[in-house]
């Protein structure tokens, strides 16, 4: 389980995270919504250690990790999927997953695993990351996390500006990494229907603070959907 405990952080003067407090159960998907601005971001920021945390504290599976570096926490089984994917243009697909794989225990090829998830990556993995679309980078962005053998992916915003039908396998392959994988997901969105569809628990933030929570299932009853339309 991940536990965060009254997470503060500011830029310059600006208060953006407020005291959050959540956790995210082993072995199941649990997604975070909010709307445009409410510190989502920010948050994953703090849970990677890529902004350093300015108060609170942030543990996994027992153990603290607000202080560790980046590459520490991945080292323990984190593994960070960011907002707008920030694929390396100029290198192949196979190059850009091997980036993925820059720490010491990781492989140095690309494991089936990875190809068996994304076939699409295996047929164009001699080409450019810059000419795949949309939809297949974020398909390598995910593959690239997984390429550390993480215990807990973290995504954000994987379906923005992304088509339908790779929104549908993008939804199956998390549930997959959960149920087949025994992997825990913690996903940020704000496509309603989406995160509905594929989630098992839910938080709700609001101009940095978390607003409410509760089961996947319960997220229609609970109003989930008119706490984050604009
Ligand atoms: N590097 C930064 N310096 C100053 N302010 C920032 C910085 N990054 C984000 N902010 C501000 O912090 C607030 C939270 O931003 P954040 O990116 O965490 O929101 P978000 O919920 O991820 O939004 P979105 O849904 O648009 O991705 C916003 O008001 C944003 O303008
Ligand atoms: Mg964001």
């Amino acid at each position: 389980m991940l536990e965060v405990e009254n997470l503060n952080q500011y830029y310059g003067g600006s208060h953006i995270l407020r005291d959050v407090k959540l956790t995210v159960p082993d072995g199941k998907l649990t997604v975070l919504l909010g709307r445009n601005g409410v510190g989502k971001t920010t948050l994953l920021r703090c849970l990677m250690g890529v902004v350093q945390t300015k108060s609170g504290s942030i543990a996994w599976r027992g153990a603290p990790i607000t202080r560790l570096p980046t590459y520490s926490r991945v080292e323990k089984g984190l593994a960070y999927v960011p907002q707008g994917r920030d694929i390396f243009p100029r290198l192949t697909v196979e190059e850009n997953l091997l980036v993925g794989a820059a720490s010491k225990k990781a492989p140095k090829k690309i494991p089936d695993r990875i190809y068996d998830l994304f076939p699409v990556l295996k047929d164009m993995r001699t080409r450019r990351g810059g000419d795949l679309s949309g939809g297949q980078q974020q398909q390598l962005a995910i593959g690239r996390a997984l390429m550390s053998d993480p215990q807990l992916l973290i995504l954000d915003e994987p379906t923005e500006g992304i088509q339908p039908s790779i929104i549908q396998d993008i939804g199956r392959t998390l549930r997959q990494l959960v149920e087949e994988m025994g992997m825990t997901v913690l996903l940020v969105e704000q496509y309603y229907d989406f995160a509905k569809d594929i989630a098992d628990r839910y938080w709700v933030m609001s101009r940095g603070e978390i607003v409410a929570g509760g089961e996947g299932a319960n997220m229609d009853a609970d109003g989930v959907r008119a706490l984050i339309a604009v």
